[in-house]
């Protein structure tokens, strides 16, 4: 019987094309994600329910940390690691699709239990001692940055350095509308929005407000949202 189907299958391409892409499909969810470590005293933490597709975690380097919690759902997500003593923290119910980028010493991204994103949010520190902290229940649009620094030095004439990187802050509930962009050493307060497309250059601490525009500022206050 076996034989028979596949002799079938093998004769009709359009039946093998969908056993192939089913193949394809249950190996790559079998394998979780693809794996590259290179370096002593890396840990993965990995939670068995969570749920990976398309995935790769890259690390060189030693003594870092990747820490998955209970039912994340994680898609096409990249997690690249170059450096020491980096640590990222994905709490219990995070669904995330984009990329963690960790190439410096001493690092830290954390993500706050139940925080979602759509596609292509990208959150990178490339410089020592540097953290990108995410509150709960946070709500990403697609295709948005958050950066502790420049990626380029600038200096004055006197040769002192004036584009400093800096840590980042998204408190709890926030909603980042899409193709936004969160710079150094901002801190966004809780229950705020950032309006589609904001480039967001100074901390908003205040509470329950919208910030918009290029560069972002508070264009309401007073408000709440829901999911
Ligand atoms: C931020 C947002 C939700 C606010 O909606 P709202 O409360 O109805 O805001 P309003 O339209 O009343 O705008 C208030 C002011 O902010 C300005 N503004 C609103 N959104 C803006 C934006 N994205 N960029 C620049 N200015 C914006 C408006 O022009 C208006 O200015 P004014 O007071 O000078 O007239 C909405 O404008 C937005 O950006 N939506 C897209 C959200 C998104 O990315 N969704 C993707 C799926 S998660």
């Amino acid at each position: 019987m076996k034989e028979k189907i596949k002799k079938l299958v093998n004769k009709n391409p359009f039946l093998k094309d969908i056993i192939d892409e089913m193949r394809e499909k249950k190996k790559r969810f079998s394998s979780k994600f693809d794996k590259n470590i290179i370096g002593k005293e890396n840990s993965l933490k990995i939670d068995p329910t969570a749920f990976f597709n398309n995935c790769v975690i890259d690390i060189d380097g030693n003594n870092n940390t990747v820490i998955v919690d209970k039912n994340c759902q994680l898609n096409n997500l990249k997690i690249h690691i170059q450096g020491n003593d980096n640590l990222l923290v994905l709490n219990e119910s995070v669904k995330f699709n984009g990329l963690f980028w960790l190439t410096g010493n001493k690092g830290k991204i954390e993500i706050g239990a139940g925080t979602t994103t759509e596609y292509n949010v990208m959150l990178q520190i490339s410089e020592d001692n540097l953290s990108i902290q995410v509150g709960e229940d946070c709500m990403f649009s697609s295709n948005i940055l958050v950066w502790t620094q420049d990626w380029h030095h600038i200096y004055d004439l006197e040769g002192n350095l004036i584009n400093e990187s800096k840590s980042v802050i998204i408190k709890d509930h926030v909603w980042i509308g899409y193709d936004s962009k969160i710079l150094k050493g901002v801190t966004i307060g809780s229950n705020n929005i950032i309006g589609a497309g904001a480039v967001v250059t100074k901390s908003y601490e205040e509470e329950n407000v919208v910030i918009a525009g290029n560069p972002g500022r508070i264009v309401k206050r007073d408000i709440t949202w829901k999911r």
